[in-house]
This record gives structure tokens, sequence and C-alpha cells, in this order.
């Protein structure tokens, strides 16, 4: 795995396996921020409990809990990996983060491990395929789906894995992510998600689903 620089100066990986870096060229922390964290609105939720697809280098892991931090509100946020990366790797990927690179050292002297928690929240890892994985249902506030594009990595946004997803958030709650796919914002749409087409930030598009109603299934 080679690290490399996004354009606003963070860093990611190239997973050769998938042909892709993990996060955009225009910015890791840019898209935690402005896609992941606004656009499911947990920047502003008193109790955010996040599911992520694909914790990866653990970018939008931390910058939610830098949020949760400066608001002093408990972050809770199951993320599901199939291919957890090393601590010696994930140790080199350093955010400008204070608060929440002050937990993650701590958490990265245990890792891997199933359950974190302190007093600035929790974190599960379901260390398993998103498409079998146990979720708990109705739980999340958010949900980040984060996988490599459907091109490369189709399974995590199949209509299956999107109804699994449906059913573990709450109503409600916000799904985001970076992918404008026909296919798969049909599949979302199909699986329980009002659609919203919303501007992305070095890019046209991204994709929010809103769950509206209870879950199917
Ligand atoms: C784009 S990276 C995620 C970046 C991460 N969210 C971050 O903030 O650094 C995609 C991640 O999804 C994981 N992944 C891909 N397919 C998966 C699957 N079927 N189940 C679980 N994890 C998967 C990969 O191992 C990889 O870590």
């Amino acid at each position: 795995m080679r690290l490399a620089f996004t354009q606003d100066g963070t860093p990611t990986l190239f997973h050769p396996g998938y042909g892709e870096a993990y996060h955009p060229r225009q910015g890791a922390l840019l898209q935690a921020r402005r896609l992941y964290l606004e656009k499911t609105l947990t920047h502003l939720h008193p109790a955010p409990r996040v599911l992520e697809v694909g914790l990866g280098l653990g970018v939008n892991f931390r910058v939610t809990l830098e949020s949760a931090l400066s608001r002093g509100v408990r972050l809770r946020y199951l993320a599901v990996e199939r291919e957890p990366l090393s601590p010696e790797l994930l140790a080199k990927v350093r955010l400008p983060l204070p608060l929440a690179e002050e937990v993650f050292e701590g958490l990265l002297r245990l890792w891997p491990r199933e359950r974190f928690s302190g007093p600035w929240g929790e974190l599960w890892v379901v260390f398993g395929d998103v498409r079998e994985a146990p979720l708990p249902r109705r739980w999340a506030t958010a949900v980040y789906l984060d996988p490599f594009s459907p091109r490369v990595n189709p399974e995590p946004w199949s209509l299956p894995v999107l109804r699994r997803l449906f059913g573990a958030t709450r109503p409600l709650g916000r799904l985001a992510t970076y992918s404008a796919q026909g296919a798969f914002r049909r599949a979302l749409k199909e699986a329980g998600f009002a659609l919203h087409r919303v501007p992305g930030v070095g890019k046209r598009e991204w994709t929010v689903g809103i769950a509206l109603g209870a879950p199917r299934g």
C-alpha cells in the first residue's frame, strides 16, 4: 500500500487490489467533513450513532469524533470492515484533529479489537463482510456508505446490502455516500430510502438517502 496526499493536504492510501485510493484526490478530510459528517447532520446531533461501511483509515471516524468532542456529546460508532489495516499503517495517517487524534492514538495501542470505549463514547468494529455482518435494528442516526467504487467493489452497493442498512437505520436517519451511480441510486430507493441528489464538493453530485417510515423486512 502506497501513502499519497490529497489536495487538502491530508493523507490517503492507494489500494493496489482495487486500483483506487481510500479517499478522493480533492481531500480525505474535506470529504469526511462536508459529505459524511455534515450531509447526515451528525455535526448537529445531540446523541449521534453512526454506522459506517468501510472504516479504512478511520478518517471519517476521527472527523466525527472531533466534532462530538468539540461539542461535548458522546459518540457511538459502529464500523464494518472486512480488511482491517495494521496499526503501523494507521499510525502513519495523521490528521489535523487534535482532540480526536489523542483518543485515536490510545485506540491504536489496542488495535485490532472489536470494542473500544471511553468518556468520548464507543467504537465497535465488526470485522467481516457487510453482506453478512450482524447489524442492530433501527439503531443508526447516520450511515456512512464508504466502500470503494461500485465498479470495483460492487457488493456493498447492492440492493440486499442497502436493505440491511435500511433495517439498521432509525426513522429519518440519513445515509450519505460519494457515489451518484444510477444503479446504486435505484437500489437505494428500492430499499426504502428517499433519494436526494446533493451538490458535491470537487464532484458534481453526492447522494443522500433519508430513511422514511418503518424499515421493511
Ligand atoms: C474507501 S475505503 C474507506 C475509507 C474510510 N471510510 C476512511 O474514513 O478512511 C473502503 C473500505 O471499505 C472496505 N470494504 C470494501 N468492501 C467491503 C465489504 N463488503 N464489507 C466490509 N468492508 C468492505 C475496504 O476494506 C476499505 O477499508
